[in-house]
């Protein structure tokens, strides 16, 4: 396995493995790796030929400056991982790096990236789409992975893509602990009792699917948020049913 922390090493890397008949899989991350990037990784190991994992922890996506000092770094760990996981390249680049300028540009796709995580986040998407259509153009890979746990970011994704790519995007299933908590970078910063309260997450939503049977979809909501509410230490920020 390759770590490379440059575009120019990286295009030539990518190049040989097209030109030996490769499929190229991209599993784009920002690190701090867990089971639910593994199976994106595993995924695109058995379907391509040429899997390339990014790390890197893209500025320009976070709008808060302490979520972004905070992020965990642990690239000595995830490219471990990674090999193991049999990838082929690891793109783990310096800002500098993805930005040797400032990018201006904006991308817009309403109302998908206007509400939910884009309102609450604002700037948050067309961060993402930055750093994502740079690494779509840097690999043009013949698949990207992406984690169904953010099922909004797909959507975005999915949208600039209609611009972008003539590729496909293979959205994965959400991997879960044995409670059912999501597996992500930032759950990883939870404390045990932590962890424990944020399973009403999970257990209300699916406990939902039954309500849906007798409820209309505002009792539905309503009773959603007032069962996770009434959990000590939890607030909801929003719930919403909408169509995928
Ligand atoms: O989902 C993430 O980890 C990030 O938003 C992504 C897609 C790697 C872009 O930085």
């Amino acid at each position: 396995m390759n770590i490379i922390h440059t575009v120019a090493e990286l295009r030539t890397q990518v190049s040989c493995a097209k030109a030996a008949g490769k499929q190229v899989g991209l599993v784009p991350t920002m690190g701090a790796l867990h089971e639910g990037h593994a199976s994106l990784i595993r995924r695109s190991v058995e379907e391509c030929g040429c899997t390339v994992v990014s790390v890197f922890v893209n500025p320009t996506q976070f709008n808060d400056p302490n979520d972004l000092k905070n992020y965990p770094r642990t690239l000595e760990a995830d490219c471990a991982l990674i090999e193991a996981l049999g990838a082929d390249i690891v793109f783990a680049p310096m800002a500098e790096e993805m930005y040797p300028e400032p990018d201006t540009r904006v991308f817009a796709y309403p109302p998908i990236d206007s509400v939910m995580e884009g309102a609450r986040r604002p700037g948050h998407f067309n961060g993402v789409c930055q750093v994502v259509s740079k690494l779509f153009d840097m690999v043009q890979p013949d698949r990207a992975y992406f984690g169904e746990k953010d099922f909004q970011q797909i959507a975005v994704v999915r949208a600039m893509m209609k611009d972008q790519g003539s590729f496909e995007l293979v959205a994965c299933p959400i991997v879960r602990d044995e409670r059912g908590l999501a597996l992500s970078s930032r759950n990883a910063l939870l404390s045990a009792s932590e962890r424990l309260t944020a399973t009403a997450i999970c257990r209300t939503l699916r406990e939902s699917v039954s309500f849906a049977r007798s409820l209309t979809v505002k009792e539905v909501i309503d009773t959603v948020v007032r069962r996770i509410n009434a959990v000590e230490g939890m607030e909801v920020e929003y719930f919403q049913i909408v169509n995928a």
